[in-house]
């Protein structure tokens, strides 16, 4: 397993090449009349999942450093990367260098980046005037390489898909035999794009510009303090595995829980005001409804409802206890 996490080896699953979005930008991209690049081929997953579609390109180039396939040309294309293609479209090596340090893999040195696919994305969109690349869901709130970003499809596993075994019981079925990773599909086009039409699957949630519009302004308060034991607010981060259940609550209810210096799921709050409990709940749900949850990290696992489970950061909770609360004093101050 972790050989294969080296190199960042997952196969894609699902189909992500029949959604709307991408039939579109295969057309913008004249793709039938292009030799498409698949820098990163592994298996050759990807010109199987698009020859199940209508799609058609007019040849393919395949390369890996290790290829799992005939035909997939020996190459390590981070360092030295195909020229000449217009078109990429691929599933880049995924490692994020912290995980890499844990489980004492290498992680190349000269990387700038978090993760190596962010470095594998730029060395597509340097050489290539159309990238799709499917990479982790996390990216859009990376703000990287928005610039020619098109479309950015959040890939939730869809119930009509043959469910994988492991999957069974659920009836659904991930992107990746061996990850439940919360995946997308980013689409680029050659030139810069005035905004990004984000979707969830083939449902067009809304351009990028108009979901950030929902987000309360950020907050720098330092005086809402998180992780403190004796905070007069709690806050429960993540969804259960039901449904959207992140909440505020009152530190009681967490009973004896720890909280500890690095939590991040369950913790305590402390702010030097009274905090309204209901109105920072209902301004949290009405930003989570608004927003389709794009800005809230995704993780591993898929909701009773068929939606990622999520996590309320702290920057985010922030600015809605901070904002929360001077909308309260502004209506208290009317009353
Ligand atoms: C996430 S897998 C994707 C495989 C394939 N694109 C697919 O969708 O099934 C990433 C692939 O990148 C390859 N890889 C990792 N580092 C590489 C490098 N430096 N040069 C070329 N390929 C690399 C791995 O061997 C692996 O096959």
């Amino acid at each position: 397993m972790d050989e294969k996490r080296a190199n960042g080896r997952y196969y894609t699953r699902g189909n992500p090449f029949q959604l709307e979005p991408f039939q579109t930008w295969a057309d913008a991209s004249d793709l039938e009349q292009q030799t498409v690049l698949e820098p990163f081929a592994g298996a050759n997953d990807i010109p199987r999942l698009m020859n199940a579609t209508r799609l058609q390109c007019r040849d393919w180039a395949f390369f890996d450093i290790k290829p799992g396939a005939k035909g997939v040309v020996q190459r390590d294309t981070l360092a030295d990367f195909p020229k000449g293609f217009n078109v990429c479209i691929t599933n880049p090596p995924w490692l994020a260098r912290n995980s890499a340090t844990r489980r004492g893999l290498p992680f190349p040195k000269a990387i700038r980046y978090d993760d190596l696919y962010k470095y594998a994305l730029e060395q597509c969109l340097a050489h290539c005037e159309w990238v799709a690349a499917i990479i982790p869901e996390a990216f859009i709130r990376s703000g990287l390489f928005l610039e020619r970003l098109c479309d950015f499809i959040s890939l939730v596993p869809w119930p009509q898909q043959k469910p994988l075994e492991k999957n069974k019981a659920r009836n659904t079925s991930y992107m990746f035999e061996d990850t439940e990773h919360p995946v997308g599909l980013a689409l680029f086009a050659p030139d810069a794009t005035p905004d990004v039409r984000i979707w969830r699957n083939n449902r067009f949630l809304g351009p990028m510009s108009e979901l950030h519009r929902h987000l309360p302004q950020p907050s720098s308060n330092r005086s809402i303090v998180f992780n403190d034991p004796q905070g007069n607010l709690g806050l429960i981060a993540i969804d259960n595995t039901v449904s959207a259940s992140i909440r505020f609550c009152s530190p009681s209810e967490l009973g004896d829980y720890p909280i500890r210096h690095q939590g991040r799921s369950i913790t305590r709050i402390g702010v030097p005001w009274h905090v309204d409990i209901d109105t920072l709940n209902i301004r949290l749900t009405k930003i989570r409804e608004k927003t389709h949850d794009v800005f809230l990290t995704a993780f591993k696992g898929i909701r009773r409802d068929g939606h990622y489970r999520r996590r309320l950061d702290w920057a985010l909770a922030r600015s809605i206890i901070d904002v929360g609360d001077l909308r309260l004093q502004l209506e208290m101050n009317v009353e």
